[in-house]
């Protein structure tokens, strides 16, 4: 089962036996990731702060096709904030115990605020494919305790649902970019969570490092 439930996120131990998890399974949920302090900083700014926005405004067909895909808003950090920089702060001491105990050659990390409201969701997709984005490991950081809907689905490689997470405040769930289809099922309480990304500094197409 790739859930840790007892440790805390400073311990280096925890660090050690969340990346033996992911090694191990490509997954995994950790029901206790951000300090309760570090947690009602971030959703503050989700909720009140940061300006979230659907993404590609507009009546293009990008922009309707995008509508059947994905409903939240986001807002990608800026790095300003005390609790943005904490937020990245930890998830730097996450890339280098990555980097350290698997040889993943992780660069970077980015991520957004996203917010799903009743109804809103995200179709099963991937987050990369195969040789054609940088993006390694997926992070998602959720931000409060959802009663009702929005739950996130977890597919493997053969598309078999392998576990439904039901988002609580402060849990993280890590997995493999390329390996795990994943959605959101409709939102029916508001939804705040972090989106992120580990990237590797990937040569595509001749294009150093692309955005996506
Ligand atoms: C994403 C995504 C999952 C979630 O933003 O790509 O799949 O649980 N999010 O919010
Ligand atoms: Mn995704």
């Amino acid at each position: 089962m790739a859930i840790i439930n007892s440790l805390a996120a400073t311990d280096n131990i925890f660090f050690s036996s969340l990346i033996e998890h992911v090694y191990q399974y490509g997954w995994v949920f950790l029901p206790q990731f951000l300090t309760p302090e570090l947690n009602a900083a971030l959703l503050h700014e989700a909720q009140y702060e940061a300006d979230l926005t659907l993404a590609g405004i507009g009546r293009s067909n990008a922009h309707q096709l995008n509508m059947q895909i994905r409903r939240d808003a986001t807002k990608w950090f800026d790095g300003q904030s005390s609790a943005q920089q904490n937020y990245l702060q930890l998830m730097a001491k996450l890339q280098q115990a990555l980097n350290r105990q698997c040889f993943l050659g992780l660069f970077d990390f980015e991520c957004h605020f996203a917010r799903y409201q009743q109804g809103d969701f995200y179709k099963k997709h991937l987050d990369a494919f195969k040789g054609r984005t940088n993006r390694v490991l997926t992070t998602v950081s959720y931000l409060n305790t959802v009663k009702q809907g929005g739950q996130l689905a977890l597919y493997d490689e053969k598309d078999t649902l392998i576990k439904t997470i039901t988002p609580t405040a402060g849990s993280l769930l890590l997995f493999e970019s390329e390996r795990f289809p994943h959605e959101v099922l409709p939102a029916q309480d508001p939804r705040f969570s972090i989106a992120g990304w580990f990237r590797k500094n990937a040569n595509i197409n001749g294009v150093l490092d692309p955005a996506n």
